[in-house]
């Protein structure tokens, strides 16, 4: 038994934002029926193509444990499909551009008329208001949710982040909500609309930004390295390089072999409660009792000076080392792992976080697993569907078709050719 046992999940998700949330839940034991334009899919399928014919990594580390069926939902045939598919399913989750389910024929009052079981799931890129119409990618979302002017260096550009927060993250907040909403259906007896715009969710993982800007009211922000080095703040909150986000101080620093590996670094935080076992480590015990460095307030404005000095020693040893050395010492410190260290890293394919998936058109791939752990919720990763591979199935299995009915189906045009199904 899987946490989300006997969950049918319609799934129109496409590109990034959607497919993270019903992969999530797919991975939790839902049922998830990917549902794609016939001929065409999702674009992410033939984006970025790195084996000739084959379906993009893009796509198939987007949309494991999902089955796919190709329909054609401004057909007519294809709305009675649909229709009925909206009967059978507990969530409808999607993120098209805004107005598209509507001009479908399928917006939140039609889709409650049909099923007012059904949850009705949407990531868009901004929530009600002036930018409700508009069409959103990720780095959109990173400028529009103050991620990005919070990130970079200072006297430099704005920069987006590598972590997909505004899409990936965005699909974390919208499977909370849908997992919340059908946690509450079970005691209302009723479905409710799911909404998770792209802008928030990157707003709320930049909490602790909108808070350095309120904490700028009372003064400047003493943990910034641009308060050491003397340089006055302004009326937002800075770009704070590597600086730690948090009230221990931490900076990234070079370690062996930095000339030429541009891995070769470690994250070091200077935390107060291990102070005494830095000074000893880096080979400055006379710190540990001289006013100016003893207290975390002293060292405030010498911030640059005490990470010159951990950095001479943190350059006689590999960012690994560093680690081992840290690590008995209770001193919080992480090396700054390349995707490559990623993808060959023991302990992430022991969890299965990192995975290994065979598929028919590319051969073996490795994937991100699911990287929530249920201890009562095995999740076997799945390579993802073909284009329309299981269309018969869902409509015979799931809908009832069979006969002259299922024939008058696929006559229509409404699931389109039908490849190699039987
Ligand atoms: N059958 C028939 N038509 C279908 C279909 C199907 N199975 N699936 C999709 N379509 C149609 C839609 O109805 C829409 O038609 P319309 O414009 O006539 O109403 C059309 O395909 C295009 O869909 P859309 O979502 O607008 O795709 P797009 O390529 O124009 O825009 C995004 C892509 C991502 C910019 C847009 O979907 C968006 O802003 N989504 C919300 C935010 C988001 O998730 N962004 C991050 C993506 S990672």
């Amino acid at each position: 038994m899987t946490a989300l046992d006997g969950i049918r999940i319609l799934d129109f998700t496409h590109v990034q934002s959607g497919p993270t949330c019903t992969q999530l839940l797919a991975w939790l034991g839902a049922d998830v029926i990917k549902v794609e334009r016939p001929g065409v899919g999702d674009a992410t399928r033939k984006q970025l193509v790195d084996v000739p014919g084959a379906d993009s990594l893009y796509f198939t580390m987007l949309n494991h444990n999902k089955r796919s069926l190709t329909l054609n939902t401004k057909n007519e045939t294809g709305k009675e499909v649909l229709t009925r598919l909206i009967g059978e399913c507990d969530v409808l989750v999607e993120n098209f551009a805004p107005g598209a389910l509507d001009r479908m024929g399928f917006g939140w009052e039609r889709v409650q008329e049909i099923n007012p079981r059904m949850i009705m799931a949407s990531v868009k890129g901004f929530g009600p208001g002036k930018y409700e119409d508009c069409k959103v990618y990720e780095n959109v979302a990173q400028c529009a949710g103050g991620s990005a002017s919070t990130t970079g260096h200072l006297g430099d550009v704005p920069m987006v982040t590598g972590a997909q927060i505004g899409d990936s993250g965005t699909g974390l907040h919208l499977a909370l909500g849908i997992t919340a909403a059908l946690l509450q259906r079970e005691r209302s007896g009723r479905g409710q609309r799911v909404l998770a715009p792209m802008q928030d969710g990157v707003v709320n993982l930049c909490r602790v930004k909108l808070r350095d800007q309120q904490r700028l009211q009372a003064g400047p922000l003493a943990e910034y390295s641009q308060h050491g080095k003397g340089i006055p703040f302004g009326g937002a909150t800075p770009r704070a390089g590597n600086d730690s986000g948090g009230g221990q101080p931490g900076r990234i620093l070079k370690c062996k072999g930095w000339e030429s590996d541009p891995d070769a670094y470690t994250y070091f935080i200077t935390q107060a409660a291990v102070w005494k076992n830095i000074c000893d480590l880096i080979g400055k015990p006379e710190w540990k009792e001289d006013p100016d460095y003893a207290t975390p307030a002293a060292r405030l404005p010498r911030l640059d000076e005490i990470f010159a000095t951990v950095e001479e020693w943190t350059k006689t040893q590999t960012k690994f080392e560093v680690m081992d050395a840290c690590n008995p010492l209770d001193i919080p410190a992480g090396p700054i792992l390349s995707m490559k260290e990623i993808a060959e890293d023991e302990g992430l394919r022991r969890s299965g976080t990192i995975v290994e998936v065979d598929h028919p058109e590319r051969g073996r791939y490795i994937s991100v697993g699911c990287p929530i752990k249920l201890s009562d919720c095995k999740v076997e990763v799945k390579r993802s569907p073909l284009l329309g591979e299981h269309s018969i199935e869902i409509l015979s299995d799931i809908l009832g078709y069979s006969g002259d009915e299922l024939q008058r189906v696929i006559d229509s045009g409404a699931v389109g050719e039908l490849k190699d199904q039987g």
